[in-house]
């Protein structure tokens, strides 16, 4: 591992830094547009561990921006069918991650079609900079090497996401060392230690191997998949429908069992372990405690390789066998196959959300351009999007998505999709049912963030 060739992204989120621009280009003269990118300064990991920095800038690119760039990926073995496809490219895609209706490719505000980015630069800088950095940053670019899509602005760190909670607290702790020799029995049980090759491609992942990836001229060593959605949120929405569901005095701890955290980050209590993260749901298999469509059981169900744990020598080779457990048992996949390194950030005012369930709330448009990163678009974004989020089935419920990222659609069959099975305060299971949508998908796409030899690589010509 050499953190040279590595963007400070995989590693940082740099929260100390509460300026962010996120700037979407698109690649007009593919010449000036490679000499600008090489000057571009785009920081390291090296860098960011030799010292705290006040700037920061990363670069990605999607598929259509490669070959802008005169890179036809498309003759490049290795990258990922799903990355080539683009995130709005095709609508089975679009359907399995719930982008429908109102969260259509089409309705995007960017994504897709004319407006489908070329290039991505994140720009990372305290908030009285990160204008100057911004400014400085284009005023570098030739004329006519790029056009300006978009620039979107965070509205500062990851701190409060618009609905009020703490974000930014469960990430996966990546194996940089090489650690960890995933497969064993002790992997019948949920860990957070995750290999360094789920995120960063050329390394080791979960199977013990390396996975495919674009290996020529070392284009894809030390890059990753980033996946970036813009996500509208319906704060006034998502707060009157809980205080309309619970009462007002009730609104917030209801919110706390559709998240699955409390809202200043704890864990639900009594679900037992250490700190914030050292929890499991293995003590609260029926979902008493933490719902089990709750956003954060969906997005990370903290399951091992065998659903009930480790059980003794032979506990283990009959679950091994499939002689013992239920359908139901396997209900849910192992976790570590699936998780992603959040990098996002909030825009819109954070708002107070006793005001909001007075009613108090400002128009001003507020979401998340939620970005994470991941080796494997198909098994680990896409399948924690469609699969455990949008899908209305999972871990043996039927007829809930996430209730917060939930798009409500019936699906094929009729099934209603806007349920959300819980337990109130006093224990009593409850199902709250004509769940509106909270969260709308505005704009998207999949980019390839490249290590540092990878995107000399690209710019080469
Ligand atoms: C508007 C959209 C979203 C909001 C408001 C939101 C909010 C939250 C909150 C409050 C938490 C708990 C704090 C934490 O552990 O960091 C959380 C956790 C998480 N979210 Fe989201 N989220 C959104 C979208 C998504 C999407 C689209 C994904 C994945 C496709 C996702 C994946 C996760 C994951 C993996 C966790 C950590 C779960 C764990 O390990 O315990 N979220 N989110």
């Amino acid at each position: 591992m050499n953190p040279a060739d590595i963007q400070a992204l995989v590693a940082r989120g740099f929260g100390s830094l509460d300026g962010a621009r996120y700037v979407l280009l698109r690649v007009e003269d593919a010449g000036a547009a490679r000499e600008w990118l090489r000057g571009l300064g785009v920081t390291t990991l090296a860098e960011a561990q030799a010292r705290r920095l006040p700037r920061v800038r990363q670069v990605a690119f999607t598929a259509a921006g490669l070959c802008a760039l005169d890179l036809p990926v498309d003759t490049i073995p290795g990258f990922a069918p799903e990355f080539l496809d683009g995130l709005a490219g095709d609508p089975s895609r679009s359907r399995r991650l719930g982008d429908i209706e109102d969260s259509a490719p089409a309705l995007w505000r960017w994504g897709a079609g004319d407006a489908e980015p070329h290039v991505l630069l994140i720009l990372l800088a305290e908030g009285g900079d990160i204008e100057a950095h911004l400014a400085e940053t284009l005023a570098a670019m030739p004329a006519g090497a790029c056009s300006v899509l978009l620039v979107n602005a965070a509205s500062g760190p990851v701190g409060r996401e618009p609905f009020g909670f703490v974000d930014g607290i469960s990430q996966p702790e990546v194996d940089w060392e090489g650690t960890v020799e995933p497969g064993g029995a002790k992997d019948r049980l949920y860990r957070d230690r995750i290999a360094l090759g789920e995120f960063l491609l050329g390394h080791d992942n979960e199977y013990g191997f390396v996975p495919d990836h674009p290996v020529e001229g070392g284009i894809g060593h030390n890059g990753t998949y980033l996946v970036y959605r813009q996500l509208e949120q319906d704060v006034a929405g998502f707060w009157g429908w809980a205080a309309r569901t619970a009462g007002a005095g009730g609104a917030v701890a209801f919110a706390e069992r559709m998240v699955g955290r409390g809202i200043d980050g704890d864990p639900l209590p009594a679900l037992g372990g250490e700190g914030v993260n050292g929890f499991t749901f293995a003590s609260d298999p029926d979902g008493a405690i933490c719902p089990i469509g709750a956003h954060i059981r969906r997005a990370n169900p903290r399951s091992g390789d065998d659903p009930r744990g480790r059980r003794g020598f032979l506990g283990d080779v009959v679950s091994s066998l499939g002689l013992k457990g239920s359908a139901m048992h396997d209900a849910v996949a192992s976790a570590r196959f699936h998780r992603l390194l959040r990098r996002g950030r909030p825009y819109g005012s954070a708002p107070d959300p006793q005001a909001a369930i007075a009613g108090i709330t400002s128009e001003e448009p507020r979401g998340l351009h939620f970005i994470c990163l991941n080796a494997s678009l198909a098994r680990q974004f896409e399948f924690v999007q469609g699969s455990w989020l949008a899908s209305p089935y999972f871990g043996g419920l039927s007829g809930e998505q996430d209730p917060m990222l939930g798009n409500r659609c019936p699906v094929s069959g009729g099934m209603q999709t806007d349920a959300f099975a819980y337990h109130d305060a006093a224990g009593n299971p409850r199902l709250a049912a004509g769940l509106p949508r909270f969260v709308t998908v505005v704009g998207g796409a999949y980019f390839f963030l490249p290590g540092i030899g990878g995107l000399a690589r690209i710019l080469r010509g």
